[in-house]
């Protein structure tokens, strides 16, 4: 798919589509736009049967279906089974086509979600999340009310159209000729010039729903800092600008969508005042043929003018959703690509580092470079070193969250690539800087992932110094990542998370960082008295913390 063919009109925005669905959805949604397909084409054959049965009422002559003869009962029998299945057919399809389009737009969230979970650490850290959010919550569903059920709309429409104008074609070549290249002119004008301001109305859509998940979302996890730095009136007054825009752009695209409609009642004005005239020089009253083709006429313009505009309505809407169709398709070709997962060898010795370098997205200088290291089974490894040496950074190799650029990590013989990650980080155990909870209670954040167990909760909860909280450890929430607790608090429950699994190596980052130096002193007893075979890496300024380990690794700083 080129950039190119996707500013094209609908070729490119199909395109588009397909990369975004998958074969399954993509199977779906042309399922659904067919039923939608075979719906209009039932509709326009029980309109053409109207015909023949006016021609037989206002005449009383025997009816015919083009050379065929037919009786008055089997006419009538005719037209009502077609009417009833043409309506059974619409029942279902409207049914069928919106619950599968519905069903497909929430999926390509749903997959999307799966994907942007699945992507490595150094994606995440280049997106912000309220723009990830407004993807997934936002975009991807406006996509169908944009792209997918407009365009499906459009086939049947279309399909509908052409059968009833064929049908008024035959009946009155001269009058629907005419009319049709009115009405045509008319929608074609307003779409010619309304068609790159409706573009550039939902780019702006876009951008202001993008604006308010990030305000809001900024606005929210910082809540303290807001009030404490009085920036309610400046983050309130963003907002409001930004669903201001979405007010104004929403009320421009209701005018281009309109604006035809206005100017097709003129068009029916005149019609109307036509058809008067017509019927009071009084020579069609004196025609009951003529007087059916005019019936016929007349059904057929109520059914095509409300789904005429419909058409033009689909269209604009199609030609508004070309922006939202870029944007997802641009982030769909900016996601990395799924991996197979490698199994890694059980640790039995311990692992290596060979000669590591990495340098940050946007960073000058390398955050680590050359460095090897080797790590025994039931060791501790104290990683030391100023603040910004890349402590942290160093754990999140190991840990397989980001791949070095050169060099890496070997354990068993294994050189680990990012297909060996997800089997990897079975095998260890990790507290970083900034535990993340969530809004459950202690418990549900010490075992989540893993399977409840009494008796490995109570020790984690022991070696984290959980036991001598003032509200219980079950049916006490935590709040939104952890906002009712103290910061020593949520770190002990990072740590208790971190100690609840059985995995061959543990690694915390500043364990002791917000913890009193009675407690920092509890908690390092009892980790140090349950290591066993462990391997314990923590990274640390704290000189107790770097006095109990038996290896340590100092890092010499930016
Ligand atoms: N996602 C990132 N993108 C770009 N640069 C980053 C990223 N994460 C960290 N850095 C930079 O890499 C360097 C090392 O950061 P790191 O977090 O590893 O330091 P640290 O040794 O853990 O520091 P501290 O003791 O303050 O926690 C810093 O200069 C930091 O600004
Ligand atoms: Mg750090």
């Amino acid at each position: 798919m080129t950039k190119g063919s996707r500013s094209a009109a609908m070729p490119g925005q199909i395109a588009s589509l397909k990369a975004l669905l998958s074969p399954r959805g993509w199977s779906s949604q042309i399922s659904a736009w067919i039923a939608g397909l075979f719906a209009a084409i039932f509709e326009a054959g029980s309109l053409a049967l109207i015909l023949p049965l006016a021609t037989f009422v206002l005449s009383a002559e025997p009816a015919a279906i083009g050379p065929i003869a037919v009786s008055r009962e089997s006419l009538v029998a005719a037209v009502i089974l077609l009417y009833v299945a043409g309506l059974a057919v619409r029942v279902f399809a409207l049914r069928f086509t919106m619950k599968t389009t519905l069903s497909v737009g929430y999926g390509l969230a749903a997959r999307l979600f799966a994907r942007v979970l699945d992507q490595p650490q150094t994606w995440h850290t280049r997106h912000h999340s309220a723009e990830l959010r407004t993807l997934l919550l936002h975009d991807a569903q406006e996509l169908m009310s944009l792209v997918t059920i407009p365009l499906g709309r459009l086939l049947a429409q279309g399909a509908l159209v052409l059968c009833v104008g064929t049908l008024m074609l035959v009946v009155r070549p001269v009058e629907t000729a005419v009319a049709a290249l009115v009405l045509v002119t008319c929608y074609a004008l307003v779409f010619a010039l309304s068609g790159q301001r409706l573009t550039a109305i939902t780019a702006t859509q876009i951008q202001n729903h993008a604006l308010r998940h990030r305000y809001s979302t900024d606005a929210l996890n910082a809540i303290r800092e807001v009030r404490l730095s009085r920036l309610e009136t400046e983050f309130s007054r963003s907002f409001a600008a930004a669903c201001e825009g979405i007010a104004a752009s929403g009320g421009a695209r209701t005018l281009f969508s309109e604006l035809p409609r206005l100017m097709l009642e003129a068009v029916l004005f005149a019609f109307l005042i036509t058809f008067m005239l017509l019927l009071a020089s009084g020579r069609e009253a004196q025609d009951p043929a003529a007087l059916s083709t005019l019936m016929v006429f007349a059904a057929a313009g109520l059914k095509l003018f409300p789904i005429g505009h419909m058409l033009y309505a689909n269209l604009a809407s199609l030609r508004s959703g070309q922006p939202l169709l870029d944007k997802l398709a641009r982030f769909v070709d900016g996601l990395e690509p799924p991996l197979e997962p490698a199994p890694v060898p059980p640790v039995t010795n311990g692992f290596t580092l060979d000669a590591v370098s990495f340098t940050h997205h946007g960073s000058a200088a390398p955050t680590l470079r050359d460095l090897s290291l080797s790590v025994g089974r039931g060791t501790s490894l104290a990683i030391t070193g100023p603040s910004g040496s890349g402590k942290s950074t160093l754990i999140d190799i190991i840990a397989g969250l980001i791949m070095p650029d050169a060099g890496a990590v070997e354990v068993e013989g294994v050189r680990l690539t990012a297909r060996h990650a997800p089997d990897w980080q079975g095998q260890l155990r990790y507290c970083p800087q900034k535990p993340a909870l969530f809004d459950t209670d202690i418990v549900g954040n010490v075992t989540i992932g893993a399977d409840f167990d009494r008796d490995r909760l109570q020790r984690a909860l022991h070696i984290a110094c959980l036991d001598d909280l003032p509200f219980p450890a079950e049916g006490h929430p935590v709040g939104e990542l952890g906002r009712r607790l103290s910061g020593g608090q949520v770190q002990r429950i990072g740590l208790a998370r971190a100690l609840y699994g059985a995995a061959p190596i543990l690694i915390l980052d500043e364990p002791t960082g917000n913890l009193d130096a009675r407690t920092a002193e509890r908690f390092l007893d009892r980790l140090f008295a349950a290591q066993g075979d462990t391997i314990v890496l923590i990274v640390t300024h704290d000189p107790r913390v770097i006095s109990r380990c038996a290896q340590v690794l100092e890092l010499d700083g930016p």
